[in-house]
């Protein structure tokens, strides 16, 4: 039935349910608590230095000619945009961040950039990586995407599975159980406005002082940041309610990076949870 709705509905009316569903599913929410003190200030974020680092440029240079032997260069693959990935990347080798956690693995694009950017921030760095899948089974998307190799047998291949640890399990679940604390904190799981809140707010217990958590797909003001007009309006949506409960607590988007990212543009839909100076 699902499916028939799916082939027979113009993209615009599905477009619409699924927005209203998500602020229904949002509005029920009750409210959660958001404990700010560990997050790093945007002030403390000099992003554009990040992005301009030499060093970080040639580390960027070797490391990427070996993953897009794995992952492909263009990202149709899926997983993350290209220019997303080298966003990824950059931020993990300028924060040297020792202990990270990914909410939505999937194909392991960002999960292979991130590693390999821990690579470079000592012996002792590891990710956490969840999905409520068992990304590295036979019938997972990598499989599913035609992708030769398992995140985990891509990670082999790159010398980090060590510093990697695979978790199957909803991400609330593995957030809610977990002793780890993190310095960084990525979420591409679920990406309702309803589990991006509560997400953020677990998020947010699990940070060591000075951490930081990065959203993927944060569509500011909820409008359409690429060429094709999609809009993900959860994260925006999650994002908007906290700030209103929580003043100090917002999302910085990363805007235009310095490479191209999709569809022939530079906007990312990268954005960093901050508190204000
Ligand atoms: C957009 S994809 C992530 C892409 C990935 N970061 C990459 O670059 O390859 C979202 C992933 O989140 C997972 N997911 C969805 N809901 C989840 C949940 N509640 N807990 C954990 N993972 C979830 C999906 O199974 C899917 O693999």
């Amino acid at each position: 039935m699902k499916s028939l709705i799916k082939k027979t509905l113009p993209k615009s009316a599905l477009r619409m349910i699924i927005n209203v569903r998500d602020k229904r599913g949002l509005d029920v929410v009750p409210k959660y608590s958001f404990d700010v003190s560990h997050l790093k200030k945007e002030e403390n974020l000099d992003f554009e230095g990040i992005f301009s680092d030499q060093k970080i440029k040639d580390m960027w240079n070797i490391d990427q000619e070996s993953i897009v032997m794995c992952l492909g260069k263009d990202g149709t693959s899926g997983g993350i945009n290209p220019g997303d990935r080298r966003a990824l990347y950059s931020l993990i080798a300028a924060l040297k961040p020792q202990n990270v956690l990914e909410v939505g693995t999937h194909i392991g694009a960002s999960t292979l950039y991130i590693s390999s950017a821990l690579k470079h921030a000592g012996e002792n760095a590891k990710l956490t990586t969840v999905d409520i899948l068992d990304v590295n089974a036979e019938d997972a998307p990598w499989k599913k995407l035609g992708l030769q190799m398992s995140p985990r047998d891509f990670a082999s291949k790159l010398g980090c599975a060590d510093s990697i640890e695979f978790k199957a399990t909803p991400a609330q679940l593995y957030m809610q159980d977990t002793k780890n604390r993190f310095d960084f904190i990525f979420l591409d799981g679920d990406h309702s406005s309803q589990a991006v809140y509560k997400e953020v707010s677990m998020a947010l217990k699990l940070l060591n002082p000075g951490g930081v958590i990065l959203l993927h797909d944060y569509y500011p003001d909820a409008k359409p940041l690429f060429s094709n007009g999609v809009i993900i309006p959860g994260p925006f949506r999650a994002l908007d309610r906290i700030a209103r409960e929580n003043a100090g607590l917002y999302a910085k988007p990363l805007g235009q990076l310095p490479w191209p990212t999709k569809l022939g543009g530079n906007v990312t839909s990268l954005a960093v949870v901050t508190k204000q100076a």
